[in-house]
């Protein structure tokens, strides 16, 4: 092999990968019940103000390229707008949700009514997870939260549903109770075998949870505390464009560094429930259209 150049690398000239997602209008968001300690009902919540900021989440996607796929709202399920919690989606297959707690159970019958509705084949499962909100996908692998939703069990199961190899992460802090508040994958395509950038709050994770990351992602972006505090981490990347929270300053500064391209978005009412840009957003790979 020719000699290797070990000139300082430019940065990255990064490339938009078009993406499909579900996303769900917050018509009936509201904070009625606690499952996660941002959640207080005794606050009052601004659901316009909420279908407003969400508004601009979907105006902006289609915007840059994006498809967006819409699920009908349903009265009673205020949490449905975090679509990233209703199933996991590869080549066409679809893992079904089963929620841990009673007050998202209703949402399961309507995901999988949408995903089956709409060309997909659904896997129902045996084990409680919460979906992309603890399954994501980078390069090869599953990333795979547990500690607060997502059961050990049903790593297992994800595992041989897409017969892919998962990495568990083990998460410590309440405050990200799901993957996809805790680390964000910013390459959703990359060539065969080869690996994605990552950010992630390290502090969110056990030590032999960090151990892995680090030796998997050496040159992963670490996120400081402040901007994972402000829900940084809950973000969305089609490889170019990175949607974040406007308040993570620390972690805008680090997409650019690394050639991305921030797009702020502000969710701040959606933040009452505990949930993000990333949350409201599930990733759809494969269907019908
Ligand atoms: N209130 C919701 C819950 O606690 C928020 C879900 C946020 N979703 C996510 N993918 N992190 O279940």
């Amino acid at each position: 092999m020719s000699q290797m150049s070990v000139a300082a690398a430019p940065t990255a000239e990064r490339t938009q990968h078009p993406r499909r997602y579900l996303m769900c209008r917050p018509d009936h968001f509201t904070v009625s019940y606690s499952i996660n300690p941002w959640m207080e009902p005794a606050n009052p919540t601004d659901t316009a103000l909420a279908v407003q900021q969400w508004q601009r989440l979907h105006d902006t996607y289609l915007e840059l390229g994006h498809e967006v796929e819409l699920i009908d709202p349903v009265a009673g399920l205020p949490d449905m707008v975090y679509t990233a919690n209703g199933g996991f989606a590869i080549d066409g297959r679809f893992y079904a949700p089963r929620f841990r707690f009673e007050e998202r159970k209703g949402e399961e019958p309507a995901f999988i009514d949408w995903a089956r509705g709409h060309g997909f084949e659904v896997v129902l499962p045996q084990f409680t997870n919460e979906g992309e909100g603890d399954f994501l996908l980078a390069g090869d692998v599953i990333l795979a939260g547990r500690g607060f939703r997502s059961s050990d069990d049903s790593h297992r199961e994800v595992a041989r549903v897409f017969d892919r190899e998962v990495v568990s992460l083990t998460l410590v802090d309440p405050r990200f109770y799901h993957l996809d508040t805790a680390l964000s994958v910013l390459d959703p395509v990359v060539a065969e075998g080869q690996t994605p950038t990552v950010a992630y709050l390290p502090d969110a994770f056990d030590e032999a949870s960090r151990a892995e990351l680090e030796r998997r992602f050496p040159d992963a972006i670490r996120v400081a505390d402040a901007d994972g505090a402000v829900f940084g981490l809950n973000s969305a990347s089609d490889g170019k464009n990175v949607f974040i929270s406007p308040r993570a300053t620390g972690f805008e500064a680090q997409l650019r560094e690394r050639g991305y391209n921030p797009v702020l978005i502000d969710l701040s009412e959606l933040l009452l429930g505990g949930g993000g840009i990333k949350c409201c957003t599930l990733e759809l790979r494969g269907g019908a259209r």
